[in-house]
């Protein structure tokens, strides 16, 4: 049964080849000042920094740099950001990167004209926002996140070891998001793999819940469908600009919100991956590859019915002289399968979890209640090891 709900999403996107001109129409939106936010310098390389910076320069903006986010934001680099965005009484802040800059742009937006440890008040506590809130614009160079499109930032604190992600709610939706494909075509391999399985996974911590049969669940076979197809495609030719466009398009829509609506979700898996990127700053995207495989075959005896389900619609697993479980199993091996095709992590030790991180590791995973089964303490320290 379809639950309650609201929809709404207010984040603009203008996507496609050529997108970035758009940024010109955004500008005068927006007052003189710009907090230019980009990463290690990736977007100098690539030449989007210019073109970014001539047309803040074109609509007469004032550029205040901030550069160095770096994958797995820190505090340390939040609180940076908020002293540059109050020093400078910023207008707008411009995200120039993937979901690190993005989310950390969201980070800074809540927490400048915070009167208190806005780590504490938004990433602990979990507070909605109550003080001025800058406006942020995101022109997104890595796919995969979706941070593009919601209000999610996910911020690591490297002293408590604890990476989590509050959604802001409205305020802290990007304003607009510019998506143009070819940015991506720079990404390395490593990068671009990672980022197609934090796709499925966000499909999959809203697909592998509940056993109702629900227009999301459709939606979501058939961009698993997508994005299983344009990965093999992006993988032979980087610069294949459909399979580009496909998986920028599925990863905006498998975490803005919509397909959600009207299900339970679990996110366990991103609970593990996030705790091991807290112990070893590995990249997300390869934190849940890692984990996924010995999470879903447990998951599987208390979800059957779905688990098949997944199986014949997306893995077009023929079911005929073949048991339920083995009609699940099937599915969940082509899964390992294509990661192997991608070539993504399927063991924590190749992230760097050594055995004496383990426990430490399942102490900050915040067991959730929205799959099959709810873990045990116990269960999540087993799904590591057998992680390894
Ligand atoms: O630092 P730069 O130079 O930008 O290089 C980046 C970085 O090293 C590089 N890169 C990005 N675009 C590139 C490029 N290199 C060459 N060419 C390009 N076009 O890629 C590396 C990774 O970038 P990053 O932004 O860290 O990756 P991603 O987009 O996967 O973001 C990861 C962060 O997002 C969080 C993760 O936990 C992690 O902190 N997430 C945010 C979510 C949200 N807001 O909803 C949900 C996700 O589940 C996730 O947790
Ligand atoms: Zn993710």
């Amino acid at each position: 049964m379809l639950g309650n709900f609201v929809y709404y999403n207010p984040t603009v996107l203008y996507f496609g080849r050529g997108a970035l001109s758009a940024l010109a129409l955004e500008l005068p939106n927006y007052g003189p000042k710009v907090q230019l936010i980009y990463g290690g310098g990736s977007i100098k390389k690539n030449g989007i920094y210019d073109q970014v910076t001539a047309l803040l320069r074109e609509t007469g903006k004032e550029i205040v740099e901030d550069p160095g986010v770096m994958p797995n934001p820190t505090t340390d680099k939040l609180y940076e950001g908020c002293r540059i965005a109050r020093a400078h009484n910023v207008d707008l802040l411009l995200a120039v990167g993937g979901g690190s800059c993005c989310d950390y742009a969201k980070g800074v937006a809540v927490s400048a004209w915070c009167e208190e440890d806005p780590w504490e008040k938004y990433y602990v506590r979990r507070e909605p926002p109550d003080n001025r809130v800058i406006p942020v614009g995101c022109v997104l160079t890595m796919v995969g996140t979706g941070s593009e499109m919601n209000s999610g930032s996910v911020i690591t604190n490297p002293v408590t070891k604890r990476k989590v992600g509050p959604e802001f709610g409205e305020a802290a939706y990007p304003k607009f998001s510019i998506l143009d494909p070819v940015f991506t075509y720079s990404l390395p391999k490593y990068q671009m793999t990672a980022g197609i399985f934090d796709i499925m996974s966000h499909i999959l911590e809203q697909y592998l819940t509940d056993l109702d049969d629900c227009t999301s669940d459709y939606i979501m076979e058939g961009l698993m469908r997508s994005l299983i197809h344009s990965s093999r495609a992006a993988i032979r030719d980087p610069y294949d600009y459909q399979a580009r466009s496909n998986l920028m398009w599925t990863a905006t829509w498998a975490l803005n919100t919509l397909v959600e609506k009207g299900k339970t979700t679990d996110w366990m898996v991103h609970k593990l991956g996030q705790s091991v990127s807290a112990f070893t700053d590995a990249t997300h995207g390869m934190t849940l590859s890692a984990v996924s495989l010995p999470y879903y075959r447990r998951m599987l005896p208390h979800g059957l019915p779905r688990f098949k389900r997944f199986a014949e619609v997306v893995w077009e697993v023929r079911p005929e002289g073949k048991t339920d479980e083995a009609v699940a199993l099937a599915g969940l091996a082509a899964m390992e399968a294509w990661m192997k095709e991608l070539g993504v992590a399927l063991h924590l030790r190749e992230l760097g979890v050594t055995e004496e991180m383990i426990e430490g590791i399942a102490d900050g995973a915040t067991i959730l209640k929205g799959g099959y089964k709810v873990l045990t303490r116990q269960e999540v320290s087993e799904i590591l090891r057998e992680s390894m």
